[in-house]
């Protein structure tokens, strides 16, 4: 079966993710976390998910540690053994990790301590690409969508809040968007905040 645009897109995209220097990838992760640790979505929130990097996905580590210093909660996502969308496991520093099966490190912590995406205040998530209208490209598993799913069916924007951190070459003129796609509230790159339209140059 021929690639569809959504996969020939994230095909390329990766490439383009994948090929930054490590400086690059470096100098992109402390501009967004320079942006972010300063906004009112980031200093209000008290329980905040983020991701630990892969593929050349923008490194949240920085905000990770600022989040960790205001003494927030910090969770990342977690994949059940069962079930398609994902849970949030708390994550502190010198948490123990293990790898899900697809390779990605999780907190190794009691499905007892797991909370619902409605639980958090702010979650930042990773993406492949991403346009000007807020909507978001992912790796192609569908488990953000499913997990967000009850966002799309609020009148007005409240917890959790929905921040795509992306570098700049993931912008697309227009994403190729499916009805089941979250749209975010914001995206954060080394260049800029987008908010339907640019907020801060
Ligand atoms: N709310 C939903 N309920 C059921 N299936 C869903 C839902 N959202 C997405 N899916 C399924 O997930 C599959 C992948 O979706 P999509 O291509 O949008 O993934 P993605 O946005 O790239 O991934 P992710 O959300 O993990 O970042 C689709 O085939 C779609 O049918
Ligand atoms: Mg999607």
């Amino acid at each position: 079966m021929p690639a569809s645009p959504r996969d020939q897109l994230r095909k390329s995209v990766r490439q383009q993710r994948r090929a930054l220097s490590d400086h690059q990838q470096d100098l992109h992760a402390q501009s967004v976390a320079q942006q972010l640790s300063r906004h009112p979505l980031f200093l209000n929130a008290s329980r905040i998910a983020l991701y630990l990097a892969e593929d050349g996905e923008i490194d949240p580590a920085y905000l990770i540690h600022r989040a960790w210093k205001y003494k927030k909660q910090v969770y990342l996502p977690v994949l059940p053994p069962t079930g398609h969308a994902l849970v949030f496991a708390p994550y502190h520093p010198g948490s123990r990790l293990i790898t899900n099966r697809f390779g990605i490190n999780e907190p190794n912590c009691h499905p007892s301590e797991w909370i619902r995406a409605r639980q958090l205040n702010l979650i930042l998530l990773p993406l492949v690409a991403f346009d000007e209208e807020m909507n978001r490209l992912g790796m192609g598993g569908g488990y953000y969508d499913r997990s967000l799913a009850f966002t799309r069916h609020r009148k007005q924007w409240h917890s959790p809040h929905l921040i795509g951190l992306a570098h700049e070459c993931q912008k697309i003129e227009q994403l190729p968007c499916e009805p089941w796609d979250v749209p975010l509230n914001m995206i954060a790159t080394e260049r800029c905040l987008y908010d339907k339209k640019v907020i801060q140059e």
